[in-house]
């Protein structure tokens, strides 16, 4: 079975077409960085219009990589939510009006299902049950996965979610946008010791986080430093590494409370280097196996979405014509196809 998938729903346009016995024959991703960044952060509507200009063109492109014609395409996968409603709107008109013309099946796909089953696009893929740890720029969340559409929602940010801590700290740094990266490189030149940040939420029991204390610990400690080059190494440097011992905490815990053997990380801060080598650690610690997607299939891609979409509609998972976006819309809601 081959699944045509489109991703729109924030600031990436991603399409690939994935292959149920060859596997990924092509993807690309147009990024809008450039289209936002005088902005410091994404604009709901120019990610809309810029999703309208280059979707088409790179369904064209993918298809013909990938050596196949529409005819050669068995179902479409859009992401449907969560997401900016504007952007996820084109993906998902567009998927579904393809899927008419082309006679096959649609699925509408839930975003963060696509980030947690993306580790399976890999040769060494986790089978389940698995703990993900989902970090994006919108969720930050534990689960128990027990197979496609079996969720259960173990904890997540009750304010924000850790990449938009990661793009607020950097965007006052004047570290540019988006901000996960930027931080990550400017945290190797400092010193993650000089300045101490809270660990949130991790002196009480419970598996949810909360990031907002993070970011307003980053804006005091700013207020009372020059930034030049040597400071903002530093305080970048100590965000991250409390940022990450927070999602580490929160993880060790999340394994001893569910016994879970495999953990999965998925997401745009998934792409982290610290975070992959302590939760590497961590995994030897537990003796745990810890899966991590290639980094450019840990922020958002068109990959992710065509393989959730084949790993639902192989189960019949089509939909009706009439199509709908869930801007808001919980893991926990999911059901098996
Ligand atoms: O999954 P994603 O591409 O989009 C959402 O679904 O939100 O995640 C984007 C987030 C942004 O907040 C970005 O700053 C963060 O992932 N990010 C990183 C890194 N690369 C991307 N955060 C920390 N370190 C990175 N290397
Ligand atoms: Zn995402």
């Amino acid at each position: 079975m081959r699944i045509l998938g489109i991703e729109t729903s924030c600031d990436d346009t991603g399409v690939a077409v994935f292959d149920s016995t060859c596997g990924l024959l092509a993807h690309r991703l147009a990024s809008q960085i450039a289209v936002h960044a005088p902005f410091g952060g994404i604009v709901p509507e120019l990610a809309a219009r810029d999703h309208i200009r280059v979707l088409l063109p790179l369904v064209k492109t993918v298809l013909n990589e990938a050596g196949c014609g529409a005819s050669r395409v068995d179902g479409v996968a859009y992401t449907s939510g969560p997401g900016l409603s504007g952007a996820l709107l084109v993906g998902a008109a567009v998927g579904r009006s393809l899927a008419w013309a082309w006679k096959v099946p649609a699925t509408a796909i839930h975003h963060m299902e696509a980030h947690l089953l993306s580790p399976m696009l890999e040769d060494r893929s986790p089978s389940f049950p698995f703990l993900a740890l989902l970090v994006s720029g919108g969720h930050t969340l534990l689960a128990d996965v027990r197979g496609v559409g079996r969720y259960t929602v173990l904890g997540e940010s009750v304010d924000d979610a850790v990449g938009e801590a990661f793009d607020k700290t950097a965007q006052l740094l004047g570290l540019g946008f988006p901000g996960g990266p930027a931080i990550a490189h400017a945290a190797l030149q400092g010193n993650p010791k000089r300045f101490r940040f809270p660990r949130p939420m991790t002196d009480r029991p419970g598996l949810d986080f909360s990031f907002s204390g993070l970011k307003t610990f980053a804006v005091n400690t700013a207020k009372q430093h020059v930034l030049d080059a040597n400071n903002v190494a530093d305080i970048a440097a100590a965000f991250q590494e409390a940022a990450v011992d927070t999602l580490l905490i929160k993880s060790r815990r999340a394994l001893a409370a569910t016994s879970l053997k495999r953990l999965v990380v998925a997401g745009g801060v998934g792409a982290n280097q610290r975070l992959r080598e302590r939760l590497q650690e961590l995994s030897s610690e537990r003796d745990v196996e810890a899966f991590f997607p290639r980094h450019e299939f840990c922020t958002d891609n068109g990959a992710m979405v065509a393989y959730a979409g084949w790993q639902r509609l192989q189960k019949g998972g089509n939909q009706a014509l009439a199509f709908t976006v869930r801007p808001r819309w919980s893991l926990a809601e999911l059901t098996p196809p």
